[in-house]
């Protein structure tokens, strides 16, 4: 399912395992002696993913893509792309890493001038004829392609660029970015994103933000997407099929850009109606909607879960009222304030699965109180009780206990605190942290901050600790 991992990235792991953690990541930076950027970001569960030595700026992806002919051909397309990336390198950089996965690279250049590449597991690893020196910006263009597949994540999940009947269902968390294009795959090192699709006239490739423009020529058709605010690798999509475009504006002014599956039944996004109420309803909890634009991909092929793509999340086969408050709600926690590691990722999914208990209570359905209760239901002897919520391990990112004991953990938080500061920490949040990355101690500190208390207690016995916290 992984891509083996040759001996000396396996070498190199080790190295980022025990010796380069982001702060030794930094202190090389400080060092004026021209070095290598390390394999990995320095993340205890994917610790090959991202990379060091540099910041990614802006990633413009020029494709093109052949979904795969009529069935019953197997599930393989083609994908042709040219990738210019701006980096700013954090060091006088002698040589750097990009993850990528499968596909292959025909050509490599650096500030224009062609460099030298090899593949070791996901490293695409180049060395530009020249030093880059610390500071500059340059761009590197990556001239790749080849057949895409049904990738899967670590879980057996489908994940990255997943291959359809149509087209292809884009949905990349946690590092299955690498998957469609070269990329420093971590949440800590966010970029704009210009990324223009080339398909066959009559299908749409939909991506994150704001449509820059459609145009045809000799049957195909480039759609041109743009993205103004930074955005994790994990959340970025570029979506094909055989989409119905349906462009509104909320009542305050926000672009909606939904790309809904035509051969959906409308009982499929019955879900999205109340999508302007949803935005405000949360914007009076969260705050202004971080992004310049919003809507939804819905398709009617399945990877068997939601995502929150940034300002277009995408639903398998159906978008329910629940599913789009949750993904809604990841714009701000997530997406606009995103994990700074990926062990911290109760702080979306406990904070998403808390706002669909708020809708869902302002909606008439039932109450938090009702939905906090349910899961102080669970017996203590169930597993349930045993994921560690601020460290569940790269097996659990997903599991239940992140989303319903992370809501959980939210809610018993505000009768800890108090409405008054819990409304503010709810607003704090998301903004002190905007476009950013933070950890579950950040969490912690801002919340004895606006609370005044003491909450190490708090935090070991919901998110720190095994075991069914006691009421
Ligand atoms: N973040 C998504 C959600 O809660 C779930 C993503 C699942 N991804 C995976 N690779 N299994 O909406
Ligand atoms: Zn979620």
């Amino acid at each position: 399912m992984r891509v083996r991992i040759g001996a000396a990235v396996a070498a190199a792991l080790l190295a980022v395992t025990t010796a380069v953690a982001p702060a030794a990541g930094a202190a090389a930076g400080q060092s004026s002696r021209p070095s290598p950027g390390e394999p990995g970001a320095g993340d205890p569960y994917f610790p090959l993913a991202g990379n060091g030595g540099y910041d990614a700026v802006h990633y413009d992806l020029d494709l093109r893509y052949q979904p795969p002919t009529p069935a019953p051909a197997p599930l393989t397309g083609e994908l042709d792309g040219v990738a210019t990336i701006t980096i700013v390198p954090t060091r006088h950089l002698t040589r750097f890493d990009l993850d990528l996965r499968g596909l292959e690279v025909e050509s490599v250049a650096v500030r224009g001038r062609p460099a030298e590449f090899t593949r070791e597991g996901d490293e695409l690893i180049i060395t530009p004829k020249t030093i880059l020196p610390r500071g500059k910006a340059v761009d590197v263009v990556v001239t790749y392609g080849g057949a895409t597949g049904r990738p899967t994540d670590i879980e057996g999940a489908l994940y990255g660029w997943v291959t359809t009947r149509d087209g292809a269902m884009v949905a990349s968390e946690p590092e299955g970015s690498m998957t469609w294009f070269p990329v420093n795959d971590h949440p800590t090192d966010k970029a704009t994103y210009d990324v223009a699709v080339t398909v066959p006239e009559g299908l749409v490739a939909v991506g994150n933000g704001d449509l820059v423009g459609a145009t045809t020529q000799d049957g195909r058709t480039t759609w041109s997407w743009s993205s103004r605010e930074p955005m994790a690798s994990y959340l970025v999509t570029a979506s094909v099929g055989n989409y119905e475009l349906r462009q509104t504006t909320t009542p305050d002014g926000l672009p909606l850009i939904d790309a809904i599956d035509r051969d959906l039944p409308p009982s499929a996004t019955a879900g999205l109606a109340q999508t302007a109420e949803m935005i405000a309803f949360f914007e009076g909890r969260f705050g202004p909607y971080p992004f310049s634009s919003y809507g939804a991909i819905v398709d009617d092929d399945s990877v068997g879960y939601a995502l929150e793509t940034q300002t277009r999340p995408i639903y398998s086969r159906r978008a329910t009222e629940s599913t789009v408050a949750h993904e809604l709600a990841h714009q701000w926690m997530g997406n606009s304030v995103s994990p700074a590691r990926w062990q911290d990722i109760w702080l979306n999914e406990g904070w998403a699965t808390y706002a669909e208990w708020l809708w869902a209570e302002h909606d008439g359905g039932p109450t938090a109180a009702a939905r906090f209760d349910e899961v102080m239901a669970i017996p203590a002897d169930n597993s349930f009780w045993q994921v560690v919520v601020a460290d569940p391990g790269p097996l659990g990112l997903f599991a239940g206990a992140v989303y319903d004991r992370g809501a959980a953990t939210l809610y018993a938080l505000r009768s800890q605190i108090g409405a008054d500061a819990f409304d503010r920490l709810s607003m704090e949040w998301p903004s002190r942290h905007a476009d950013s990355t933070a950890t579950t101690e950040d969490f912690q500190a801002l919340a004895e901050k606006v609370s005044g208390q003491d909450l190490a207690e708090f935090f070991d016995v919901w998110v720190r600790t095994a075991g069914k916290p006691m009421l």
